[in-house]
């Protein structure tokens, strides 16, 4: 599971003397890009931070323009990705989202939801805060109708009530434009993600820039609080799961 927070589409427009509404555009391309490398590859979940809850904040010129891009990237994709047996699915806060998008979403969503080769996970209005809270408040609600006893709460409890309850959590964690910082994204889902910050420019993050943080992520080693030695001699990780 690889998860990218696809940040820097507006300094890549001031370094151009462009607007920023044209780094995203140029985004697109790069969203393309990930997706398709990814189902090449055989990568089955890719989730994509677009747009977080913060973002609401921007210029309503900018949001306006955000949504209609996304609109439109998704009414242009869905025949690709009916062809490459690619799924959709959006995480966050959709009531926020204007009714077109919202409508396009569900529509792409339902229309690709058999499909098996890989799942894209878009994040849009999403905060991951707000997403524990609501996973608190669903379990709170159980517990209280007598569903579960507060003993019974523990991870795994927890994990599924997430938005992300389906999916395994990130492998790989990248972020673009050089920020080190996680901008409310995942939270509970990351412990023992591996993270890759590069400091190229989403609209400049590519086929060469993706394969470099793959093979960045291979060479890693993914110790989950173990030693080198127990490594070695395969002692399994704790069972998180
Ligand atoms: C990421 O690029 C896209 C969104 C957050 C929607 P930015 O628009 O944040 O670009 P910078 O960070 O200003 O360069
Ligand atoms: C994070 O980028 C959100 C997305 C990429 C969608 P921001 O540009 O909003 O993050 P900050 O404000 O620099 O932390
Ligand atoms: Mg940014």
């Amino acid at each position: 599971h690889v998860a990218i927070i696809m940040d820097g589409n507006g300094r890549w427009a001031k370094l151009r003397g462009k607007s920023r509404i044209e780094g995203h555009r140029r985004g697109r391309a790069s969203v393309r890009a990930v997706v398709e490398m990814s189902r090449r590859l055989g990568i089955p979940y890719l989730s994509l931070y677009a747009f977080s809850a913060e973002n609401w904040l921007r210029p309503k010129d900018e949001v306006s323009a955000l949504m209609s891009l996304l609109e439109h990237y998704l009414t242009v994709e869905e025949p690709k990705m009916m062809r490459h047996g690619i799924r959709l699915l959006a995480i966050g806060d959709k009531d926020r989202l204007p009714s077109t998008v919202r409508c396009t979403l569900e529509r792409t969503i339902e229309a690709t939801k058999e499909n098996k080769h890989l799942t894209v996970i878009l994040a849009l209005s999403y905060s991951g805060r707000s997403d524990i809270v609501r996973t608190v408040q669903e379990i709170a609600a159980k517990v209280k109708e007598g569903e579960y006893a507060p003993e019974d709460i523990d991870e795994t409890l927890i994990s599924a009530h997430t938005e992300t309850g389906s999916l395994p959590d990130p492998d790989l964690l990248i972020r673009t434009s050089g920020e080190m910082r996680i901008s409310n994204f995942f939270l509970w889902q990351i412990p023992y993600t591996e993270l890759y910050v590069t400091p190229i420019l989403w609209p400049d993050f590519r086929d060469k820039e993706y394969l470099q943080a793959l093979t960045e992520f291979q060479r890693r080693q993914r110790r989950f609080g173990r030693t080198d030695e127990q490594i070695a001699k395969n002692i399994p990780r704790a069972d998180r799961s």
